[in-house]
């Protein structure tokens, strides 16, 4: 079968950055002809300017044993010093760090210097409780400044964190806990969401409850933020309140050096099949690419501007872009409990007001649910700070980006559309914002230093105009080093398929457009294979919502009699909409539209109106479930929904 995907749909709109941005923009040309140069070089380079090493390194990248790399492997370094004790040392340490805001409306301001001194009482509370190099501790919290400094007192003493979504249940905790072997959890009784206390610390003692013979508590203690005020049991010995410990704890810790493969963080991905993988990120090349990516593709000013990254923490983008990049450059940043739209609709844009905020990071689902409610909601507020958007996680059809552009960027603001992967610790592909003219639904091209390219299944290229499988082909310093405890795995998953180039395969579907600019298409396992051609989940998506009817999307491939695999497609519809126009109607009009738009062979067999759509808990649709639903089977696994009731109702809907 041919890798090639069909491409039908054109966008020649482009947004160069305006002089205003060019002349104070961080990045320049120059990045990409010194990286082009000599690439190691470059990171060297990089590395030198962006971090502190205690240890100077004087080797760069050791590829000899394949595919397991060593970045700058002779150096070390301490990542929260890095992230801390420096910026006070630079005379840094009264500039706010954390912007916290609660989702009731509480909020605390932390300079670098009061997070600098809480992270140096939590690290002396985890050395005490015999938390050491190596050790691995799972951090279970909701989005509160204890998050961040948690994450950093860890990464002080050279253990390794596994933060764990606090909206994952008591058994993927539990699960994650035993994978890792963690010796210390860090929790809350609960968090803000939605209006109401949701309790994290019942989860915990049930993930540490009723061990079976044979199974074995690596868990010694339990370290517990008081945030939610609800009732929690305890258990004596093993429980200790934060309140009680960190404060009494001293505020001098000296930061020690580790080598810069020091492991950092182990970060479950439950992506949208398989088992979670436990990814391995280490210390000093990680840190270099989230710190180097997060000041050219943010064009970061860090004594101005106020920066805010959506993502929760127990996401890879909160950990390299609130917690480690951010921190590394010093930035100022906005952190934010709840949910957008508690206690209304236009939460996030009253915190960007109240902040602001200059620079904002959020995921095409986020921009979606906005477009879904309108534009009245954020024009109530000035959200005229804003200088820079971003997007990640998703493809962002080129509907929704001039949405984000014209509603929250008041239609002069450049957006960067991000590609990267929990696996790939930093990003890889986005326009630099000072230098790329943009271009709506494309993630355009490699930052300089990484190398990027669109291969046939034999991995040849397919060169500009053509669609086909992405990879890297080139070792970048935050890539992953490993899967916890499952080398075969490691190789396996990533490696193998392109082994005899060398290449990592990223497992998503990309086109080059005839200027060489990159378009993701969606997963490999979600094309579809239509009468011999194969489209892409994306652009069909993309164009159901370039109807004015349609907020959201999901197109999947079920079997079909005639055409091996004909287009499905679920649709939300916008509510001003939804009661002045028929269903049926409705879908007819969306049917038609997407054959004038993209051709007949792209038209959706069945269009199914519904109210919700399948996702995980970092908001990626499950297409899978929806497959199920189109070809009328029992609908499989759907415990790692972010709302498991969500698939009853689209087949009740369905039906
Ligand atoms: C997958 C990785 C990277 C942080 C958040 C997600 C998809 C990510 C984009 C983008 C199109 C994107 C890919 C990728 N993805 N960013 N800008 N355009 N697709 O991390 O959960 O590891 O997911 O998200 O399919 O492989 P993740």
């Amino acid at each position: 079968m041919s890798s090639q995907i069909d491409h039908l749909l054109d966008e020649t709109r482009q947004f160069p950055p305006s002089e205003e941005f060019v002349a104070r923009s961080v990045s320049s040309p120059a990045l990409y002809e010194s990286a082009a140069a000599d690439r190691e070089a470059f990171w060297a380079t990089q590395s030198r300017e962006l971090l502190e090493w205690h240890k100077p390194f004087t080797q760069v990248l050791d590829w000899s044993t394949p595919p397991f790399a060593k970045w700058f492997g002779d150096g070390e370094l301490n990542v929260a010093y890095n992230c801390l004790d420096r910026h006070v040392e630079a005379g840094n340490g009264d500039r706010v760090a954390l912007h916290w805001e609660g989702e009731p409306g509480d909020s605390r301001s932390i300079t670098y210097a009061e997070l600098t001194e809480e992270v140096k009482r939590v690290a002396n509370v985890l050395e005490g409780l015999g938390i050491g190099h190596g050790d691995r501790v799972a951090i279970y919290l909701p989005m509160i400044p204890e998050a961040v400094a948690s994450m950093l007192a860890v990464a002080r003493v050279g253990a390794i964190h596994s933060v764990v979504f606090g909206g994952f249940s008591a058994d993927s905790l539990r699960s994650r806990i035993d994978d890792a072997g963690a010796k210390l959890v860090i929790t809350a009784d609960g968090g803000y969401r939605k209006g109401r206390v949701s309790a994290l610390k019942p989860a915990v003692d049930q993930a540490l409850a009723d061990r079976g013979d044979g199974e074995q508590q690596t868990v010694e203690h339990v370290l517990v933020v008081k945030r939610g005020e609800n009732e929690v049991e305890w258990e004596e010995g093993r429980d200790l309140w934060w309140h009680e410990v960190v404060p009494a704890a001293s505020p001098e810790h000296t930061a020690e050096a580790f080598p810069a493969e020091n492991p950092l963080f182990i970060l479950y991905t439950s992506g949208t099949t398989g088992k979670p993988k436990g990814i391995l990120h280490t210390s000093g090349g990680y840190l270099t690419q989230a710190a180097y990516s997060h000041k050219y593709v943010f064009d970061l000013h860090p004594e101005t501007d106020v920066y805010w990254c959506t993502a929760d923490i127990g996401w890879i983008t909160g950990h390299s872009y609130v917690a480690y990049g951010p921190l590394a450059n010093g930035a100022t940043q906005v952190i934010y409990e709840g949910t957008p739209d508690a206690p209304h609709p236009g939460r996030w844009w009253e915190i960007i007001e109240k902040y602001k905020v200059s620079i904002f990071y959020t995921a095409p689902t986020a921009i979606r649910s906005f477009m879904k409610i309108g534009r009245s909601v954020p024009a109530k507020f000035d959200l005229s700070s804003l200088r820079l958007l971003g997007s990640v996680g998703e493809p962002i059809n080129p509907e929704a980006w001039i949405w984000y552009r014209d509603v929250i960027g008041a239609g002069k603001t450049p957006i960067v559309d991000t590609w990267w992967q929990t696996e790939t610790g930093a990003i890889m592909v986005s326009a630099l914002p000072g230098v790329t003219a943009t271009k709506p639904g494309s993630a355009q091209v490699p930052l300089p230093g990484i190398s990027i390219d669109v291969v046939d299944e034999s991995g040849s290229e397919v060169g500009n105009g053509n669609g086909g499988l992405l990879v890297v082909t080139e070792p970048w310093p935050s890539m992953l080093r490993g899967i916890w405890g499952d080398p075969e795995r490691f190789t396996e998953t990533y490696w193998e398929k392109f082994e005899k180039q060398g290449y990592y395969f990223a497992g998503d579907g990309a086109r080059l457009d005839q200027d060489g600019d990159l378009w993701l298409l969606g997963r490999v396992d979600d094309v579809m294979n239509v009468s011999g051609h194969r489209l892409s989940t994306a652009e069909i998506e993309s164009s159901l919502v370039a109807h004015e009817a349609t907020a959201e999307a999901a197109v999947v491939g079920a079997a079909d009699e005639t055409t091996g695999q004909a287009v499905v497609a679920f649709v939300i519809i916008k509510e001003s909409y939804l009661s002045a126009h028929d269903p049926a109607g409705l879908a007819q009009q969306l049917r038609l539209w997407v054959g004038e738009q993209i051709g007949a062979i792209a038209r959706p067999r069945d269009v199914y109106i519904v109210g919700e759509l399948p996702k995980t808990r970092s908001g990626k649709i499950m297409r899978r479930l929806l497959r199920d639903v189109a070809e009328g089977r029992e609908v499989g696994d759907t415990t790692t929904l972010a709302d498991t009731a969500v698939m009853s109702i689209i087949s009740a809907q369905v039906k």
